[in-house]
């Protein structure tokens, strides 16, 4: 996988201002799982929240820009929630862990930013490895059905958000393009972030992103074919079950 860039880093927690998946985590690891890896925590949007509720997190990352704004974040925690939190740099299709979490989680279509399906094989080869026998894996993804309805895959520049910099009297403007190739199952995206200050001085940082998006039927046989079964698919936050109009397919699997 490429690197995050800067720009993309840069602007993540922008971006991403999403909170909706915190407590969805939470209720499902409940008392029952205690210790969590998160593959690609990226600057721990997730992972900060579940150390803070009291899981024993590894918040596990490729990039080490991200990780650096993790560990920022991390250092203005409490204490006594900075000891439940570890941050480390590595590869979720390689990445060894010892002793094995309770649950393994892939947050926020991490999984479909590896590019082929042998890398992706590989990473569930990974998490299998990692989990014990009675632990889980939870993988959420988008549902292509919903997702590449969108309008900024029509070939035109859509305005998907415009929100205030939290540190200044900036606006930053969130453009996207983009197009997909149903062959190959890639979505590309064009991105621009693009910051306004009081003046009406204009700035622009564009980076661009490819996912290799999954049906719902592919990625159950994949996690069988690694020796997972799969226990439920949700179709968003709120323990919905997935269908066709869902947003999200989110895969809770366990060691068959
Ligand atoms: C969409 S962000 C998600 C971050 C975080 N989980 C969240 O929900 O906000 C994807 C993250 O996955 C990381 N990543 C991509 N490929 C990776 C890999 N092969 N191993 C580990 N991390 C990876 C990226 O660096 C990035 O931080």
């Amino acid at each position: 996988m490429k690197e995050y860039t800067d720009n993309q880093v840069r602007f993540y927690d922008l971006c991403l201002p999403f909170e909706e998946d915190i407590p969805f985590y939470r209720q499902l690891l409940g008392q029952q799982y205690k210790s969590v890896l998160e593959m690609g925590a990226g600057t721990g949007r997730i992972a900060l929240p579940l150390a803070q509720s009291g899981y024993e997190v590894i918040a596990l990352d490729k990039s080490k820009a991200m990780l650096e704004k993790a560990l920022l974040k991390k250092s203005q925690l409490a204490p006594n929630f900075q000891k439940h939190l570890t941050l480390v740099q590595g590869d979720m299709v390689s990445f060894t862990i010892d002793p094995k979490p309770d649950a393994i989680l892939i947050p926020a279509n991490t999984f479909m930013l590896l590019k082929t399906l042998q890398a992706q094989k590989l990473c569930l080869q990974n998490v299998y490895h990692n989990l014990p026998q009675n632990g889980r894996l939870v993988l959420d993804i988008f549902n292509p059905h919903d997702f590449l309805k969108q309008a900024f895959l029509e070939d035109r520049m859509v305005l998907v958000s415009s929100l205030p910099h939290p540190q200044g009297t900036f606006i930053v403007n969130h453009w996207v393009s983009g197009k997909y190739d149903p062959a190959n199952q890639i979505v590309l995206t064009h991105n621009i972030m693009e910051t306004c200050d009081q003046d009406g001085n204009v700035r622009k940082y564009p980076y661009t992103e490819i996912l290799r998006y999954l049906y719902r039927f592919e990625m159950e046989l994949l996690l069988q074919l690694q020796g997972f079964e799969v226990e439920k698919i949700y179709g968003w936050y709120d323990f919905s079950p997935y269908d066709t109009k869902s947003k999200k397919m989110i895969f809770i699997a366990k060691k068959a």
